[in-house]
């Protein structure tokens, strides 16, 4: 079995991050779930163990096979069909999240349905994970200085990591779509 940071993760959870995760996804997934913690922390935010189990489980479908994606995508979140294919597994993820693991906490489902693409009016915990995890020190460039703005202030620190989301997926990818444009017109 694979070993994270923290050791104590609850037991079932940490089984079920190793079925459905390969292992660099793992390791993410607890970066993420730890620096969602502490920013959650630092911002003296109410339960930042929520946080950290938002973190901990926003990739779970990462690796199911695009016709399952497309199939509860087309069941539960027609809607949404029209994004670009990678951002499909936001809402698998937290459809598995939902059927699979019972978590109703409707705050940490839709903090995971935004996590790819970002949306206008996020919750605290929507922002906190779209910054997380686009900051994730694991992604192997120096995001020491979003990390530090994101403890000081999650707010000013969520509207930095737009903006070098934006930069980068437009200028860089020259990739876009409508979720991604509402959160830039609402947030820049
Ligand atoms: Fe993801």
């Amino acid at each position: 079995m694979k070993e994270g940071k923290i050791v104590d993760i609850d037991p079932f959870l940490n089984a079920y991050l190793n079925k459905m995760l390969k292992e660099k996804r793992y390791l993410h997934s607890i970066s993420v779930a730890n620096l969602m913690f502490d920013i959650a922390n630092s911002n003296n935010l109410e339960n930042p163990i929520n946080y950290y189990v938002c973190g901990l489980l926003h990739d779970v479908g990462k690796y199911l096979p695009l016709e399952e994606e497309v199939k509860i995508m087309e069941k539960y979140y027609k809607e949404y069909l029209f994004l670009p294919e990678y951002a499909y597994h936001s809402y698998t993820s937290a459809f598995l999240v939902e059927n699979q693991l019972n978590i109703s906490d409707l705050e940490i489902l839709n903090a995971i349905r935004n996590h790819t693409t970002g949306n206008k009016k996020m919750s605290k915990m929507s922002k906190i994970l779209f910054a997380a995890d686009k900051i994730d020190p694991l992604r192997g460039y120096d995001s020491s200085k979003m990390i530090q703005n994101m403890k000081k202030d999650y707010k000013k620190g969520f509207k930095e990591v737009v903006y070098e989301t934006k930069i980068f997926l437009k200028e860089k990818h020259n990739e876009s779509n409508k979720l991604s444009e509402d959160m830039y017109d609402y947030y820049l």
